[in-house]
């Protein structure tokens, strides 16, 4: 049986998406080439904006037509948060599908197809109760890898409608985080990524779940400490978190990524906003001298990190005056790298009750203006870097011109450089940046700039 795994959305998505192909893999499923190989199609979806969500459901009406015609035994399925959205209501939206799993129900995944081939078609699997570390499976073979240290959402922004299908917090144990991360390195794997929608809040106690019981008391490793206990694996060399918030941002965890070796100089801290009323409405838990605050302490302590946002224009309400506020904001703060969402009203949330008084081609503008901004902006920030010597974990050949190589940086820029002997993937080696591009560095081996 073959199958494939099509993921939209975040990181967490591309991360559950590899743990369930690990999944499939150790119950004897094979990874196929493309969809015209595939016995079983899985679609992982997200639910963050309407578009994500038509995207996904017009590929997946593409795909049932299609196998009906060609493939009639194939299985199309989908998972994740458009499923525990929907619910029932995904089948009557697509016909023809074979499954859906919800986010809390992703290791059952084997079971429900187990079910379809019985031909119990649809299977529907929203419920909760899922083991998390039932899908601390990887793919072997890349460099870098996710690790998910935090599940679901505890904040309530009026936008999102994460909180209502990715279900309360849940913090793996320390010990559970540590081992993936030391398998992962057996593997050969890097740099590593742990990930959580409020990263930051790691190690508060967990909800007692299910009601009453007490066996899923909490794990109280604060952040920073699971931090230190994932530097000191022997053989890691990077370690990233995301996302974070400023209320995270403690003299403990800017201790920490001031001070251990392998947590890199970067920082994903949405911000959505930077005028006071919007941040407010939005529910985002701080003002905009908050953020300020934030970001000024971590760019004392960790000199050259870099920090990437997300924004969202037009909210309910969002003035020119209000955007103009954000776009100062952004360029105060100097931002590395921007994530611009058009507001998009997601149904359930506070936030959908109000007027979407902001028109489409007026979002559209405000986007254009802040991708255009970031571009000047980062163009900038990567200027000032040439001539300076940049730390890069080498990918190996570039995707565009093999006779080129790649690497990250430990700020995530992409570096070409030209194969240096004796240099080989996986290796992080010291290169002096000669010139760049709002996107890539080109740099040459530290010895020729020496
Ligand atoms: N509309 C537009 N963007 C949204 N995001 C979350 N919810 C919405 C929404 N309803 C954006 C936020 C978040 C990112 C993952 O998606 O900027 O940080
Ligand atoms: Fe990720 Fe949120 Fe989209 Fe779910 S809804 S896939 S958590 S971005």
């Amino acid at each position: 049986m073959k199958f494939l795994v099509i993921t939209y959305g975040c990181q967490m998505n591309v991360r559950d998406s590899e743990a369930v192909s690990a999944l499939l893999m150790r119950q004897g499923y094979v990874c196929a080439e493309g969809e015209a190989d595939a016995d079983v199609i899985v679609i992982n979806t997200c639910s963050v904006r309407g578009k994500a969500e038509a995207k996904a459901l017009g590929k997946l009406g593409l795909l049932v037509a299609d196998s009906r015609r060609n493939h009639p035994d194939r299985v199309v399925g989908v998972m994740g948060c458009m499923v525990q959205r929907l619910g029932p209501a995904l089948f009557e939206k697509v016909p023809g599908l074979g499954f859906g799993i919800g986010t809390q129900a992703m290791s059952r995944l084997p079971l429900v197809l187990q079910e379809v081939f019985e031909g119990k078609a649809p299977v529907l699997d929203v419920g909760d109760g899922d083991d998390a570390e039932a899908l601390t499976g990887h793919v072997e073979g890349h460099l870098s890898a996710f690790v998910n240290i935090l599940l679901g959402c505890d904040r309530r922004c009026t936008y999102c409608i994460v909180p209502h299908v990715r279900g309360r917090e849940w913090s793996r144990p320390a010990e559970s985080v540590v081992d993936e991360v030391r398998e992962l390195v057996g593997q050969g794997v890097r740099e590593v990524t742990l990930l959580g929608q409020s990263v930051m809040n790691y190690g508060r106690r967990n909800p007692v779940w299910p009601e009453g019981s007490t066996s899923a008391g909490g794990y109280e490793t604060p952040f920073p400490r699971l931090l230190e206990a994932v530097d000191a694996v022997v053989g890691i060399e990077r370690v990233r978190f995301t996302s974070g918030h400023p209320s995270g941002c403690t003299p403990e965890l800017v201790r920490a990524m001031a001070e251990l070796p392998t947590v890199c100089e970067h920082l994903h801290l949405p911000c959505q906003s930077g005028s006071d009323p919007i941040l407010e409405r939005m529910r985002r838990g701080y003002t905009v001298d908050q953020f300020r605050q934030a970001a000024r302490v971590l760019q004392a302590a960790v000199p050259g990190v870099a920090l990437s946002t997300d924004i969202i224009v037009g909210f309910p309400g969002e003035t020119e005056e209000d955007f103009e506020r954000t776009r100062a904001f952004m360029e105060e703060i100097g931002f590395d790298n921007a994530f611009i969402f058009k507001y998009s009203p997601r149904s359930g949330t506070p936030a959908a009750e109000w007027d979407d008084d902001v028109s489409d081609e007026e979002k559209m503008r405000r986007n254009q203006v802040l991708l255009e901004d970031q571009t000047r902006r980062v163009e900038a920030i990567n200027k000032a870097l040439v001539g300076q010597r940049v730390n890069v974990l080498v990918e190996g050949p570039s995707l565009r011109n093999a006779a080129r190589w790649s690497g990250r940086s430990r700020t995530n820029k992409v570096v070409v450089f030209e194969p240096i002997p004796g240099v080989e993937r996986g290796d992080c080696v010291e290169l002096l940046v000669e010139r760049v591009t709002a996107t890539t560095l080109y740099a040459v081996g530290s010895v020729r700039g020496a």
